[in-house]
């Protein structure tokens, strides 16, 4: 952080002062919003990669130090201590429930773990091959169509309902989505257990509702989830608050960042990753894949690695990394993709192209591996992604709406166009 309280920009014979926000973490900032009436110009910054669209409160990251805070608290302490509903508690309220709040809180969960039959109806009208992206978006954009009557977004318990909601439904129509995929029928989840375990069985139960909860499986899914729960303004989340910036309703909000997330630049890269090392095969082919993906008229890149925020390794794949091979073991499987994936980041960290542009493994290198042990298809790896991060996308949306310096998103551009002509004849 530098001592500078404002800056001045230069531009011909105008000049500008311009203040500077200082944040709590993080570099400051410069308010460019007089910018445009004091000097006429506007700025250029694609993918945003040096612009705050946002002041927030709800996480923190650094990407040269490798470091990930939700409300101040270490991604790896709250790997270590904590639960996915505490998380989700945390993220949404900014505090750490108290015992009596995190089992109101469970309760409430449960309470909203049912949909609507509609629901059945929409996910079943699906191809059975449909990708479960595209099934999740439908469905969670239809939860708006439920709860019409409850959409007051000035109304802060509505908003607060909404945001139960989501979070509470978004697990069953996850276990929904895959249930009609493999052709089982559809359930209800069993709200007597907790939110991962509900999650498991309703996914996996068989037809006459059999399934033995392995509670290795139960704990690796909860910290997956909370590994993915929230990471600042990324692509998906931004798209969360684009669209919640027009006043629409948050489950609306909610469908267009899965929308955003199934891209394979950013949550869709957990099932590419997968696709990459069935590709490759075998650790002996480890090498010419890196050549490949140096060499840009490939069209080829090493999904799982690189990321617009981490410049040193991404925290949560280090947590993933560690976690993949102890329950691998736990779980009795040998995946010979996991030695392609060790092989691969190795040959990656050694080498001087991925070494000069800090290229590290992201949070999606290893977490498909740990999925496809979890007997979770490669297809619904990015939904097991939404899942977790319905709980950021929520808690942005929920700071947005009470945002005071809140506008409508609409960003400028540069146009490269024709100029004004006339019609001719
Ligand atoms: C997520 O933003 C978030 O926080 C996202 C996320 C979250 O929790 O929400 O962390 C989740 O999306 C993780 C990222 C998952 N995506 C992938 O793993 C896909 C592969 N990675 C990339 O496509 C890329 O690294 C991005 C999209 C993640 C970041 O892209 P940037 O910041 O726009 O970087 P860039 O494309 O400008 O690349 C910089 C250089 C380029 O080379 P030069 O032009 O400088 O020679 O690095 C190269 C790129 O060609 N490069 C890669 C590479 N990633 C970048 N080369 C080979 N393989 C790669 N994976």
């Amino acid at each position: 952080m530098s001592d500078l309280d404002q800056v001045t920009l230069n531009a011909g014979e105008k000049s500008v002062v311009l203040p500077v926000i200082k944040p709590t973490l993080g570099n400051d900032c410069v308010d460019i919003s007089k910018l445009t009436k004091e000097t006429g110009y506007f700025t250029y910054d694609s993918g945003f990669t040096a612009t705050a669209s946002c002041k927030s409160a709800i996480t923190y990251i650094d990407g040269d130090k490798g470091v990930l805070l939700y409300r101040g608290y270490p991604i790896e302490q709250l790997s270590e201590k904590s639960s996915y509903v505490e998380v989700v508690y945390l993220l949404i309220n900014g505090e750490r429930p108290d015992a009596a709040q995190l089992k109101a809180f469970n309760e409430e969960l449960a309470a909203e773990a049912t949909v609507d039959a509609s629901i059945n109806t929409l996910i079943g009208s699906f191809a059975k091959d449909a990708h479960p992206m595209a099934i999740l978006t439908a469905a969670i954009a239809q939860l708006s169509g439920i709860y019409h009557a409850s959409l007051d977004l000035a109304d802060a318990e509505q908003r607060r309902k909404a945001a139960v909601r989501l979070i509470a439904k978004v697990p069953t129509l996850s276990a929904l989505i895959y249930r009609h995929g493999k052709g089982l029928p559809a359930n209800t989840p069993d709200t007597s257990l907790d939110y991962v375990s509900r999650f498991l069985k309703q996914t996996f139960e068989a037809a006459d509702g059999s399934y033995e909860l392995n509670q290795d499986v139960v704990k690796a899914l909860d910290l997956l989830f909370i590994l993915h729960a929230d990471h600042e303004q990324n692509a998906s989340t931004s798209t969360v608050r684009l669209v919640g910036s027009t006043g629409a309703n948050p489950y609306a909000s909610v469908a267009a960042g899965v929308t955003a997330l199934w891209g394979p630049a950013h949550g869709g890269a957990n099932e590419a990753v997968l696709k990459m090392l069935e590709e490759i095969g075998s650790a002996d082919n480890v090498e010419s894949a890196v050549v490949k993906a140096k060499d840009k008229t490939s069209g080829f890149r090493l999904m799982g690695f690189g990321h617009r925020v981490y410049k040193n390794f991404d925290p949560r794949a280090k947590v993933i990394g560690e976690m993949t091979g102890k329950v691998l073991k736990q779980l009795g499987v040998q995946d010979p993709l996991l030695d392609v994936a060790v092989k691969l980041e190795q040959a990656a960290l050694q080498d001087e192209y991925f070494v000069a542009r800090k290229l590290y493994p992201n949070v999606d290198f290893y977490s498909g591996i740990i999925y496809k042990a979890l007997q979770i298809p490669t297809e619904m790896f990015t939904v097991m992604f939404a899942l977790g991060r319905t709980s950021g996308w929520v808690a942005h949306w929920l700071e947005q709406q009470v945002d005071p310096e809140m506008k409508i998103g609409r960003p400028r551009q540069v146009y490269t166009g024709s100029d004004v002509r006339d019609y001719q004849g």
